[in-house]
């Protein structure tokens, strides 16, 4: 397949990377600077729909338009879109390019590029020859949830935007053991294992004990972690970071 990017930022270079991983070889790309040199650049959204079968959607949502009106512009016919855009839904980008087009709408994130991407997609009912196979692409990026569109805004919360909101604690807690006068690295590996191992010990309890009871695991009466989550509940830290997901879902819909 022929894939078109317009944009290369941070989504579609993680896309790129990941597609390329897995054995996909023809791209082009467009951006308004034009300045990546490690893939066939395309001189116009024309030319780059011309030489492509999938075209994703690589720009932020404030510049969506533009990019669909000269897309409206231009023969899609029998071009399939992928849509990472936050907030921007299925319909908008139909109307706005006025004609019928198969589209996919995916909220990844930067783990992707890695397959262990959280991705959430839905899809218009029009047909295309590569839509299965865009799905199964996206299939081996980690876990591929079909979702209503109407919950695209929470996804996008908490996995779309999540891993940034937990490299926020990870900072505190990196800021903290630079006391360890450590080199860099050794202290990205330690908190790298930290996620890993907390991963590790979710996935293989998460099932048949609760979250609270993970917890209560790990905190023993009158001892360290239980004078954290003391402060954490008595400051309603939890709220706090209810609040986090709410502001990004409500951000969401604005779009
Ligand atoms: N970042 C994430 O973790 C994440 C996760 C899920 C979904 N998303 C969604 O993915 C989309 C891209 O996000 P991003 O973080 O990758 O953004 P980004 O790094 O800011 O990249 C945006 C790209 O769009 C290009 N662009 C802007 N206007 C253009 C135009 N008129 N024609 C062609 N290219 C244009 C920019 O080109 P120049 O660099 O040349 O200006 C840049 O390459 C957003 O809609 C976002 O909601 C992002």
């Amino acid at each position: 397949m022929r894939h078109g990017f317009i944009g290369y930022g941070n989504v579609i270079k993680a896309i790129h990377a990941y597609l390329q991983k897995i054995g996909e070889k023809e791209f082009t790309y467009i951006s308004r600077t034009n300045s990546e040199n490690s893939i066939k650049c395309s001189k116009s959204i024309n030319k780059l729909v011309e030489n492509s079968d999938i075209i994703w959607l690589g720009i932020k949502p404030q510049n969506l338009d533009q990019v669909l009106n000269v897309l409206s512009k231009t023969n899609i016919n029998e071009k399939l879109f992928v849509s990472p855009v936050a907030g921007k839904r299925i319909t908008y980008i139909e109307q706005t390019l006025g004609q019928e087009t198969s589209i996919i709408r995916i909220m990844p994130n930067l783990a992707l590029e890695f397959g262990n991407s959280v991705t959430a997609y839905t899809t218009n009912n029009i047909q295309h020859k590569h839509k299965n196979e865009v799905k199964r692409l996206l299939q081996s990026s980690g876990q591929l949830i079909e979702i209503d569109e109407t919950h695209f805004d929470l996804f996008t919360a908490i996995f779309g935007s999540g891993p940034a909101f937990l490299l926020k604690l990870i900072d505190v807690q990196k800021n903290k053991i630079r006391q360890l006068g450590l080199e860099d690295n050794q202290m990205n590996n330690m908190l790298a294992g930290l996620l890993e191992g907390t991963a590790a010990y979710y996935r293989n309890n998460c099932n048949r004990l609760s979250i609270d009871e993970l917890i209560t695991n790990i905190a023993s009466k009158g001892g360290t972690t239980e004078a954290g989550l003391n402060y954490l509940n008595e400051n309603h830290i939890d709220k706090h970071f209810e609040n986090v997901i709410n502001m990004a879902q409500k951000r969401s819909t604005e779009l």
